[in-house]
């Protein structure tokens, strides 16, 4: 079978972990950096993924997050923060992190007033620049799910929580760090729960 499809197959949203078993510093590693080989928009990085080892502080904020046992079951908690207020067109990040491609100065300003253009007639018209950073996040957070799939770690994606407790509990900078999603990494416990998927039919269509 195909490696990635096998890795999905794996993949379920643990809800059990083993609390006696850890991910190891390696795979830990190879699990960020499939976090951070992750796309962006225009390339614009505008997140922060915060592990959490600790099991005190993931003690902290298990109530905040309705008090789910992965929390301090699981090995690891990555939080995944979205970071706004880098990617507002009059902060000077966004030129920087265009310059950064090497292009003409000409080809950077272009780049420049595209990006302008997209936020403010595209993006903020219908949502916030939280909520379209914290959209990105959730690539990383697939990409942390899949890569953690292949190497035979369970995961659990988590939307289940409080965001401006947890923010608080972790001493977050909100203006510039804001929680997107989280996710637990561990080694699960018991069997996987059962599959469900609508048919293809009713999710794909090829036109
Ligand atoms: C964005 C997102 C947030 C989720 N939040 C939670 C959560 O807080 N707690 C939980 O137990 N499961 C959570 N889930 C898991 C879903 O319930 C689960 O993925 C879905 O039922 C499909 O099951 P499967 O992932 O095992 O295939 C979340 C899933 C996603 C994608």
């Amino acid at each position: 079978m195909n490696t990635v499809i096998e890795a999905l197959n794996f993949r379920h949203a643990c809800k059990k972990f083993d609390p006696d078993k850890k991910v190891g510093p390696e795979d830990l590693d190879t699990i960020l950096r499939a976090a951070c080989l992750s796309p962006t928009s225009f390339g614009m990085e505008a997140w922060k993924f915060l592990v959490l080892a600790s099991e005190k502080i993931r003690e902290k904020i298990r109530p905040a997050c309705w008090d789910q046992a992965q929390v301090t079951d699981a090995s690891h908690v990555i939080v995944i923060l979205a970071r706004p207020s880098l990617v507002e067109p009059d902060n000077a990040y966004v030129l920087d992190n265009f310059q950064r491609r090497g292009l003409p100065e000409e080809a950077t300003l272009a780049y420049v007033d595209r990006y302008k253009w997209y936020l403010q007639t595209e993006v903020n018209p219908r949502m916030s620049t939280y909520a379209w950073t914290a959209k990105q996040c959730y690539i990383g957070l697939a990409n942390i799910m899949t890569a953690a799939a292949s190497l035979g770690i369970d995961t659990c994606p988590m939307e289940g929580f409080e965001k401006e407790k947890v923010e608080a509990i972790l001493e977050l900078d909100t203006g510039e760090f804001q929680v997107a999603v989280l996710v637990a990494l561990g080694y699960r416990a018991g069997e996987q729960t059962p599959r469900r998927r609508h048919s293809r039919e009713r999710l794909v269509e090829i036109l």
